[in-house]
């Protein structure tokens, strides 16, 4: 792996993987989603690893999809590569054997949310803002989280936040049980460590059982939300409308939408 944008390090039995790109708030390029795959891999195949941790550096957790990366393919490459690429990497966490935490700290928005969705357990610093802000691009959710987000807070809370684009705070995430629990920025890592430690003290096998059992209960994302996200979001991002927002968005204005 030659990217320092993404890192895993071990200690002990918990691994720990740090979204690094903190000039861009933690935005997902390519390279930090193949960084992402790669990682996948070798933990699914380590057995010592108990429990993983996914955080990010600097004033985000992430911000989402790189939105000057998506904007400039073609909407075949969108649908094949970034849409099915992301949801099939997200989908490679939420079925790792080990359970995976989430520990959000600043901004966690649209695709970083999307992956803090894959995660088994979310913590959230004090001060976090979470929000799928697509439509405010004219683009909608396309790593999955028209079909997680529902299943954890419900489709009405989930249509609220992803039609309104609106931040909620890591309080009304822990209310609505999109965060587990919300602790003081400054314990954030501690208390992610903390608690994987304690997960990882218990029996490995039993823990990763129960992991497949409760999702085999509640299953999150079904083969059709692939697909239906794959061609929804290759058609929305070539609307005007995604030109106006991606173009908003450069200019640092508010978009003029003309619904075409
Ligand atoms: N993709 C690519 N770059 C992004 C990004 C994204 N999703 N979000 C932020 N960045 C970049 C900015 O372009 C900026 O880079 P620059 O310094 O080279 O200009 C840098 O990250 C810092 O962002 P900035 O907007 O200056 O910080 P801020 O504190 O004023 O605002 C946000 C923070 C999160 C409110 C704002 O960046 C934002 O709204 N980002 C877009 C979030 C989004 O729409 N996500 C869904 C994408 S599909």
């Amino acid at each position: 792996m030659t990217t320092d944008l993404v890192q895993l390090t071990y200690k002990g039995s918990v691994a720990t993987i740090v979204l690094n790109r903190a000039d861009k708030l933690n935005a997902l390029n390519a390279e930090m989603l193949t960084a992402l795959e790669t990682y996948a891999d070798e933990l699914d195949r380590n057995h010592d690893v108990r429990v993983v941790l996914l955080a990010g550096t600097g004033r985000a957790f992430c911000v989402g999809a790189d939105i000057y990366e998506w904007s400039d393919l073609t909407p075949l490459e969108m649908g094949r590569r970034w849409i099915r690429d992301g949801h099939r990497i997200f989908a490679r966490y939420a079925r790792l054997p080990q359970p995976v935490i989430a520990a959000l700290n600043g901004y966690t928005f649209g695709g970083g949310l999307e992956l803090a969705l894959a995660a088994d357990l979310r913590l959230a610093a004090e001060g976090v803002e979470l929000s799928f802000p697509e439509v405010k691009l004219g683009i909608i959710p396309g790593w999955a989280g028209t079909q997680r987000l529902p299943q954890l807070v419900g489709p009405s809370r989930a249509k609220q936040m992803i039609f309104s684009g609106d931040r909620i705070s890591a309080e009304q995430a822990e209310m609505w049980g999109l965060v587990n629990e919300v602790v003081p920025a400054d314990q954030l890592a501690a208390r992610a460590l903390d608690l994987a430690n304690s997960i990882a003290a218990n029996g490995p096998v039993a823990v990763q059982m129960t992991k497949q059992l409760i999702d085999a209960a509640t299953p999150a994302s079904s083969d059709n939300g692939v697909v239906l996200e794959t061609l929804a979001g290759s058609l929305a991002a070539y609307t005007a409308d995604a030109e106006e927002g991606v173009s908003a968005f450069r200019q640092r204005r508010q978009p003029k939408f003309t619904g075409r």
